[in-house]
């Protein structure tokens, strides 16, 4: 029998207005992840230290302005279309597709009214805490009418599962992610540089001067190699072409076949393994993060916290090389990622 409780409350206001609601899915010893229909964003992730001190690991904001209009996507669930797509274009089954552009010269997650800002429907299933949309065809220039269920659930050994569902009534593109910013010295620490990450990757993927990806790169000799634990701040601030371009890491790594990374903070104990069935983690290190507003009112700045964006290929559309973001009329788009917590 499933232990996890799920209770809910009011929380703030979302787009137009629209009320939004408060999850938190609670084990038995008390740890719990909150996650909001607001974006369908991961609010908290509390879990015990290796003293067993419950501690938050996830930032979030304290406002309904930070969740509508901040560029950062904390917690928050990512589509249609995660990471960038060069210059908002695409062709299609021969159609020819323009974007709204909102990041340089390039669309980014989704759009200007993406999933992210979105209010979903929640409601509580055997397996947890279903939020789904329906993004209407021609939303944000992408085809198809999408129908996607995001099944988030919590278990008593403190895994947090993320299951991805899509269905389309065109052929269209679909890639969906979530964009925890995670801090395993806890959220207020305000610094990830020392936590570790190993990445179970030989390769990572280079990007251009806007960020599109441009050809995939060994990670042995460079500051991208996590094959083995590393602090994220080892190598940061070295004067690297790919480090400068995005001040930090920003950068696909093409996972292995175990589809596993871990993080640790020696501070805490917390380690966290992650598992996927996306052929991509997208590090990202909070290169451009300003919150006054985060949670509990404290700011969040640089390096406050680490995402592992599991997902399809970025600009996968305009890259035939790579596998193909499409999905098809009648298919199923399902994929889950597991973010598993422990301390030691
Ligand atoms: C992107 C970054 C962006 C960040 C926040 C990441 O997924 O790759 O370039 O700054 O999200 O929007």
């Amino acid at each position: 029998m499933n232990k996890v409780r799920i209770t809910s409350r009011p929380f703030l206001k979302g787009l137009d207005g629209s009320p939004t609601f408060l999850y938190r899915l609670t084990n038995s010893s008390g740890a719990y992840v909150e996650i909001t229909s607001l974006g369908a964003s991961i609010v908290s992730i509390v879990v015990p230290d290796r003293n067993g001190k419950l501690t938050d690991v996830a930032l979030s904001y304290a406002t309904s302005d930070g969740f509508l209009n901040s560029d950062c996507y904390f917690g928050a669930s990512v589509g249609r279309v995660a990471g960038r797509i060069a210059h908002g274009k695409f062709t299609l089954n021969d159609k020819e597709y323009s974007l709204a552009i909102n990041n340089g010269v390039n669309a980014l997650h989704g759009g200007i009214r993406s999933f992210s800002r979105r209010t979903w429907n929640a409601s509580i299933t055997p397996s947890g805490l279903k939020m789904s949309l329906v993004s209407p065809d021609g939303e944000e220039g992408y085809p198809g009418t999408l129908k996607v269920s995001i099944t988030f659930s919590f278990s008593e050994d403190n895994a947090l599962l993320i299951d991805y569902k899509a269905i389309t009534s065109e052929d269209t593109l679909v890639n969906l992610t979530n964009h925890t910013y995670f801090s395993l010295s806890g959220e207020e620490s305000n610094s990830i540089l020392d936590n570790e990450l190993q990445i179970e990757a030989s390769r990572y993927i280079e990007v251009d001067k806007d960020m599109v990806p441009t050809v995939s790169k060994s990670v042995i000799g460079t500051p991208f190699d996590f094959t083995h634990f590393k602090e994220i701040g080892r190598d940061i601030f070295e004067n690297n072409a790919q480090l400068n371009i995005a001040h930090g890491y920003d950068h696909s790594f093409i996972l292995n076949e175990s589809k596993t990374a871990y993080a640790y903070s020696k501070k805490t104990g917390i380690m966290l393994t992650c598992k996927t069935t996306y052929p991509i983690l997208h590090l990202y290190t909070s290169n451009f993060v300003n919150v006054p507003l985060g949670k509990h009112h404290h700011a969040y700045s640089l390096y406050s916290g680490f995402c592992l964006e599991t997902q399809l290929y970025n600009d996968a559309i305009n890259h035939p090389e790579w596998p193909s973001v499409v999905l098809r009329k009648g298919e199923l788009y399902h994929h889950q990622t597991l973010f598993k917590f422990s301390a030691k």
